[in-house]
This record gives C-alpha cells, structure tokens and sequence, in this order.
C-alpha cells in the first residue's frame, strides 16, 4: 500500500484526460490560453499503463476528469480498460455535464458506474455568466438522462460564490430533495479569472448549513463513503447534500489522493505547485520500476496540507490543467 510520509493512505488517483474544454467558468479559467497540443497530452496506452503501475502500488479508485473529460474522444476505451485493470475498483468521471446526455450510454456500457457533473446555478443567464456560454438546458437534461440510465451515485458539484449565486442555496437543496441527486455545496477555492476570485466572495459550509437548517431537516449520512465531503439526508427527500471545505477545514488530514495532469505530471497536492515529470519518464523508455519510483517518491513528497502562511495563496495554474 503507499501510504505517504504523515501515515496518509493514498489509494485514489484523479487523471485530468485533456486540458480542453467546452466552457470557460470563471472560477477555473483565467484570460485566453491556448490547447496543449495534442502529442503533449499523454496517450490513452501511455494513462493505462501509469494505472496498472499504480493499481500494482495501491491505488483503488480512479477518476477522469479534465477540462472536460467528454470532450475526448474514446474515452470510453479508457473507462473500459481502467475498469479491467486488477486492483482498480472505482472508476468515475467529473464532468461539465454538456456531453453527458449524449454520451452517458455509451459510458454506462464501457463499465461508469457513477458521475458528478458541475452545475453552479439554476437559471440560464447566470449559467451563461459563470460559464460564458448557454448550455444549461443540455447539462440539465444530461442530469436526468444519467439518472434514468441508472447511474448511482449522481452528485451535482455546486461553488457558492458570495454575490454571485449564494441565492440560490435553497433551490439546490429542493432540487436534492426532488432527485435522487447528491448535491454538494464547494467553499470557492483561489482559482480562475483575475479578480474574480475573492476572500469575501468564500462562503463557508458552516455558514452554509447553519442557513440551510433554518428551513430543512438535515441528518447526518454516515452511510456515505469517505471523501472531501460531509454528506446529510434531508428528511422527506429522495438525494442528500454535501459540503466540501477546502477552504475552512482540513480535509487535508483525510487526503487520499495524488493527481496526474494531462501533460503527465504527477501533482501531489491540489494546491502545491510541485509536480513530477511522468511524460518524460515514460517517453525516455523507462521501465515500470522506474515509473513506480516516481510514483512513491511524490507520494514521499506530498505535503502534510495546503500552504496557508496566514493567508489564502492564489494558485498559479488554472484548475483546467488540473482537473480540480
Ligand atoms: P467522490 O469520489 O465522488 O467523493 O469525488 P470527489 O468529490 O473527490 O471529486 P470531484 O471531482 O467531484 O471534486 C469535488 C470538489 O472537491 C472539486 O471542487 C474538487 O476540486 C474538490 N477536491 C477534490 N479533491 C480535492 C483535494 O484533494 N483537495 C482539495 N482541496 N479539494 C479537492
Ligand atoms: N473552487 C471550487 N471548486 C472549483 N471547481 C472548479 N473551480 C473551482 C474553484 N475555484 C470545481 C468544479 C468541478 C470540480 C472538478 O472542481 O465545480 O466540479
Ligand atoms: Fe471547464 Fe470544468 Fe473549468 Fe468549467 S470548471 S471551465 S467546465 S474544466
């Protein structure tokens, strides 16, 4: 098992499959950016053997996610040789959603058991405001085409953004209440468009629920898996919420994960600018041995939690790269 130098078991890998995306949400993107170019973005044979590597050291869950992991094609051959690799039994996908309706059975049948989708805001022109572009109707319709697919978990990724969308805090926990849907309620984290990120537009999840409890009965979920998120049922309704405190908690103490970018870097922290250069490893030739060095030397490296000094540092890269 690896497990890192503060007794962290780390068994989950989250692989961004393209930096390329279909919106532009402020709290990821900032200004215009090229494509990597395509030869720059690891292959699907050069992702499935970094897996089987890991899957050898312990790594049990995987998720895709991008940019927008959809938007690549045969993702589904991925899905499909993940799911078959010994050792891995979680694959999932985070997506934007805007593919989804097209494409979810086609997941379904490569092996996805279960999917989070973004969505941020229930009305259309805020949608086009926080993405730049109209396209609530099909990430809405991808929601109900995934539930009636069948598949289980749906969780619904939702940044509270002081200003911005906090007024609609209540419509997701009805919509939580209507759907078998978990809702999760993110603190916004230091990413995205210049300016748009800001202390005071942070809404904490305690401030959050305290709201939320006002007007719904809420009840612990233990059932709910371990994961950045503290999950509740509303009494009388058929999804849950979520909260996921980046900011005001630490589930860095819970961490179990590492990262690999779509260029083939292993990132350790979310919030650490410290990477490792898989690609080059593997485009040298270098054995399997040599790879799982790398892997247990990031893991070694993986700091004990997210640079604080006082203040909240604005990360230098854009969560598109990273894939959140
Ligand atoms: P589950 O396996 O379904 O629990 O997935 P997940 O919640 O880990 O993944 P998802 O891609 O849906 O991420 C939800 C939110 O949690 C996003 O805003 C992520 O950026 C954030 N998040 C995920 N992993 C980490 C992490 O290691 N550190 C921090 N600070 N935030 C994270
Ligand atoms: N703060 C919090 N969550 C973010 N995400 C993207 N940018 C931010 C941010 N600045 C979330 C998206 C997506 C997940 C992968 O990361 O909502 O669901
Ligand atoms: Fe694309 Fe997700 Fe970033 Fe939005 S948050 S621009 S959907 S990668």
């Amino acid at each position: 098992m690896l497990t890192d130098r503060f007794r962290r078991p780390i068994n989950y890998l989250r692989v961004s499959v393209t930096d390329r995306c279909n919106l532009r949400c402020r709290y990821c993107v900032d200004g215009y950016f090229p494509f990597i170019p395509h030869n720059e973005i690891l292959s699907y044979e050069e992702i499935i053997r970094f897996v089987t590597i890991c899957a050898g050291l312990g790594i049990r869950k995987v998720r895709l996610t991008g940019g927008e992991p959809l938007l690549r094609k045969g993702v589904e051959y991925l899905i499909r040789s993940i799911t078959s690799i010994d050792g891995i039994e979680d694959v999932s996908l985070t997506t934007n959603g805007v593919l989804l309706e097209e494409k979810v059975e086609t997941l379904k049948d490569a092996g996805l058991k279960r999917v989070n989708v973004s969505l941020d805001t229930l009305r259309r022109e805020r949608f086009r405001y926080i993405t730049g572009f109209d396209e609530i109707d099909r990430v809405i319709r991808g929601i109900e085409k995934a539930l009636t697919t069948g598949l289980k978990p749906v969780k619904i990724n939702t940044v509270i953004m002081r200003g911005i969308n906090d007024d609609e805090i209540f419509d997701f926990v009805n919509l939580a209440r209507n759907l078998d849907v978990e809702v999760r309620f993110i603190e916004f984290m230091p990413f995205g468009e210049k300016g748009f990120w800001d202390e005071k537009r942070v809404v904490s999840s305690e401030s959050l629920k305290k709201r939320i409890e006002e007007f719904f009965e809420i009840e612990r979920d233990s059932s709910s898996e371990k994961g950045p998120a503290v999950v509740y049922r509303i009494t009388g309704g058929k999804g849950k919420i979520g909260f996921i405190s980046p900011l005001s908690t630490h589930i860095c103490s819970e961490c179990n994960r590492i990262r690999l970018t779509s260029e083939g870097k292993i990132k350790p922290c979310l919030f650490s600018d410290v990477e490792y250069d898989l690609k080059g490893l593997m485009r040298r030739g270098s054995s399997d041995r040599e790879i799982e060095e790398l892997v247990i030397k990031a893991v070694r490296e993986k700091p004990e939690k997210k640079d604080e000094r006082g203040q909240i540092k604005k990360c230098q890269m854009n969560l598109r790269h990273i894939g959140g």
